[in-house]
Parts: C-alpha cells; sequence; structure tokens
C-alpha cells in the first residue's frame, strides 16, 4: 500500500516536473512572439484591428475564428506554413511578411544552418500554438 502509494506520487511529481513547464512556458513564448511580430497588423487580441491595418491595401483577418471557418479543427500545419511564408502558402505576393525567412536573418551566422532552421521552426511553432490557443467557439 504504502509502495503503491509512493509509485504513485514520484509518478504525479514526474508527471509534474515534465509537463508544468511545458505548459506554463510555450504559450507565454507564443504569445511574446506573437505580440512583438504580429500584434501590428493583426491586434493585440487577435481581432485583425492593429495599429498597421488601416495602412494596408489588403484587409488583415482576424485570427481568433481559425478553427470556427475550418469546421472546428485548428489547421495547425497550414498555418504554420502560412506564418512561415516559405513554403509559398500565402508567401509571396501576399502583404504578409514572410516570417521565416525574417526569423532565419535574425540568427547569426555562428548558430549554423541546422541550429538555425530548429529556431526558425520552433518560433513559428509556438506562435502557431499560441493562435490556438486563442480560438474562439
Ligand atoms: C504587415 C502586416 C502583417 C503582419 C505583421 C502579420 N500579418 Fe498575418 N496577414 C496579413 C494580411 C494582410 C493577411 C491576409 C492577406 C494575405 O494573405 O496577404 C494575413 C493573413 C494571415 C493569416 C491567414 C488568416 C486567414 O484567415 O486566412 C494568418 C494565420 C496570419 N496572417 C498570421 C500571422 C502571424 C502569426 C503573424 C506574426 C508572426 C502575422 N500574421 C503578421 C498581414 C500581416
Amino acid at each position: 500500500m504504502i509502495r503503491h502509494l509512493y509509485t504513485s506520487l514520484m509518478a504525479t511529481l514526474l508527471a509534474g516536473a515534465i509537463a508544468l513547464p511545458l505548459a506554463a512556458e510555450e504559450p507565454d513564448v507564443g504569445r511574446r512572439e506573437y505580440l512583438n511580430a504580429c500584434a501590428i497588423c493583426h491586434g493585440e487580441s487577435g481581432n485583425g484591428e492593429g495599429a498597421l491595418a488601416d495602412l494596408l491595401t489588403v484587409a488583415v483577418p482576424g485570427l481568433t475564428a481559425i478553427t470556427a471557418q475550418n469546421g472546428g479543427t485548428f489547421p495547425m500545419l497550414d498555418i504554420i506554413h502560412i506564418i512561415d511564408g516559405r513554403t509559398g502558402l500565402r508567401g509571396h505576393g501576399s502583404e504578409m511578411p514572410v516570417w521565416g525567412a525574417m526569423f532565419r536573418n535574425s540568427i547569426p551566422e555562428e548558430a549554423g544552418l541546422y541550429s538555425s532552421e530548429l529556431i526558425v521552426r520552433g518560433r513559428v511553432l509556438a506562435i502557431a500554438e499560441y493562435l490556438r490557443s486563442i480560438q474562439e467557439d
């Protein structure tokens, strides 16, 4: 009995130790990136009414109804590609910046190609996760 309790306590503690930092930090990272890179056009709350929106020739979409507009599923891969922009999906010819290239250019050469690609993908993923977290029903 005691042994069983001990085992489940350890399992709970371990799960907490692993899950907590991920759960606690990821949305923050994504939110920070969003506020830095996206809010100027898409608005702080994602309503599409950022300060730059009026100056663009294209309407800036809100980003909180993506799931609703997609039949109740958040289209994670499409969103990653749209943000990254290097895959061509809504990249060139759009007024939306190609973030994959911008993030890539901000990393010093010394980081190496492989590490910088991981950093770029991590940033794009964090933002996409954040967008998923602000979806309205
Ligand atoms: C300079 C203004 C600007 C900035 C900054 C910007 N966007 Fe956009 N974004 C747009 C415009 C304009 C569109 C829609 C038209 C288009 O596709 O070009 C768009 C479209 C999108 C879409 C597709 C939405 C849909 O419903 O089809 C997503 C997702 C998106 N942006 C995410 C982001 C994220 C995440 C960031 C920050 C990393 C960001 N945008 C930064 C202007 C911007």
